[in-house]
């Protein structure tokens, strides 16, 4: 069939009531991205000249994610269909902009996890062909009707088989292929004369049946990968069976995943050799973890660069980081958007970095706030140091040069600058520029010693 070619139809016009959701269900997220999403990619890695995306409910939504998510992509052709009257219907809807030589898959934007492995056999023969499951409890599906030489015969929906057929474990999982010009004749005359009054697109396979066109029945090699999506606990599922697919492809590229079923991708990873990421780890969007890289359990990096031997501890929040060579963080710290580490910086636990670059080799290893702030090299900023960059309506830069001291407890109010190789007395208050070199103290002059003074003590 290479010579025809290839348009997808994909089904997304059901509103979804089971997930009790304000976002339409084709836009509910798996690993990060929505179900129709990966709908789409499927369809591109199949080479699709063209897909119809079939939409309805929350049609203003659903083209809205894909203008911004899909920029630029000119072979979705949207149709709208305002009424559901059934999948026939809405196939009926989108088959006027395919072409008669064309080969026609119906997906569906509920069917999140269907790989392009598995479709291909459906588009190597000639005919019709469906695919099918065979699921332990069939309840919902229509069922596959086979006759006696096993040759399908037709598909019957749950609510109109008998009991005999309601037997029958191989279901149909929707996913169907047909040439065009036949689609369109019997799509064209499917009526609604069942229990649902819908227009049944599977009345298509029997129709193929009378016409003698053959029909081939591929059955999925996992039924999981064929499931649907309705409702929060169908969501979860797909969630995690995503999630354990990926990490057994990273796990066969060389990432040292401690348990790939504690591991959570919701974009995409790029990894160098002897990376280990430990237990409980999320990754969003685009992440880059550079060779020897080590990861601590329940951290979450997002949209994050981390250079060669550096190692994330435990129960760290980077968000939009670039990271150096050989640096720590962690456990139990947070940087936020548009920071920078340069090579073997240190930020321990509860430090918070934001929108500040870190020089070469300096540390702040405890308790700190460091926010629009430029640290030069081998600088140590003592626990409890805080940058005062927010006077209540305006930020301003704290700068700090190479081979700075500064004490414990020490606020620096911004704008401000520390000169290189200063050191500043714990306890300080800076508010003006500090010259190179000096010492700067900024607290109460001289200690006192009461001696007669008592403790208060407790009233009985
Ligand atoms: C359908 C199949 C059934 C199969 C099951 C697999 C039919 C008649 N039945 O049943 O054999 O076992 O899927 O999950 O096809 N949709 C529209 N417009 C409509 C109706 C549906 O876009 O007018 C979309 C839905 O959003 C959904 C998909 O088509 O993504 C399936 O529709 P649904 O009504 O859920 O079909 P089922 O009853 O589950
Ligand atoms: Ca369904």
């Amino acid at each position: 069939m290479a010579s025809s070619p290839l348009h997808v139809v994909i089904l997304a016009a059901g509103q979804g009531t089971r997930m009790r959701s304000q976002l339409p269900k084709v836009l509910q997220p798996v690993a990060g991205k929505p179900m129709l999403g990966h709908v789409l990619d499927t369809a591109r890695q199949l080479n699709a000249k063209a897909c119809h995306v079939v939409h309805g409910h929350g049609a203003g939504q659903v083209r809205a994610w894909f203008a911004q998510a899909h920029a630029g992509d000119k072979t979705v052709q949207w149709v709208l269909q305002a009424e559901q009257k059934g999948t026939a219907h809405a196939v009926l809807q989108a088959l006027p902009g395919i072409p008669d030589t064309a080969t026609v898959l119906i997906l569906y934007g509920d069917v999140p996890l269907v790989r392009a492995a598995t479709l291909e056999p459906l588009l190597a023969h000639k005919g019709v062909g469906v695919l099918t499951a065979v699921l332990p409890d069939a309840h919902g599906y229509g069922r596959i009707v086979r006759d006696a030489d096993g040759a399908v015969a037709s598909i019957v929906e749950e609510k109109d088989a008998s009991a005999e057929q309601r037997a029958i474990r191989e279901v149909n999982t929707g996913i169907l292929v047909a040439p065009a010009k036949l689609l369109k004749r019997w799509v064209a005359r499917i009526g609604n004369k069942n229990v649902k009054k819908e227009f049944y697109l599977t009345d298509v396979v029997a129709m193929a049946v009378r016409d003698g066109v053959q029909v081939h029945a591929h059955v999925a090699p996992e039924a999981v990968e064929v499931q649907g999506v309705n409702d929060p606990l169908q969501l979860a599922a797909a969630e995690r069976a995503l999630q354990l697919r990926q990490a057994g492809q990273l796990l066969a590229m060389g990432l040292q995943l401690r348990d790939p079923a504690r591991f959570d991708l919701r974009g995409s990873l790029k990894f160098g050799a002897d990376v280990v990421i430990d237990v409980g780890v999320v990754l969003e969007g685009e992440v880059v973890l550079d060779a020897g890289v080590y990861v601590g359990p329940y951290s979450v990096l997002r949209n994050v660069k981390i250079g060669a031997g550096t190692r994330i501890e435990s129960h760290s929040v980077l968000d939009e980081a670039t990271v150096g060579k050989n640096c720590r963080v962690g456990p139990f710290a947070r940087l936020r958007p548009d920071t920078v580490l340069e090579d073997e910086a240190h930020i321990g636990n509860f430090v918070e970095v934001k929108k500040s670059r870190i020089g070469k080799g300096s540390k702040a290893n405890h308790l700190a706030y460091v926010g629009d702030a430029t640290v030069g090299a081998q600088v140590n900023l003592g626990a409890g140091t805080i940058t005062c960059n927010y006077d209540g309506a305006n930020k301003h830069q704290t700068i700090i040069e190479d081979d700075v001291f500064i004490g414990s407890d020490t606020q620096l109010v911004a704008p401000v600058k520390v000169g290189k190789g200063a050191t500043i007395g714990a306890g300080s208050t800076i508010t003006k520029e500090v010259p190179p070199g000096v010492l700067a103290v900024c607290r109460a002059k001289e200690q006192k010693h009461y001696s007669n003074w008592k403790r208060p003590v407790k009233r009985r």
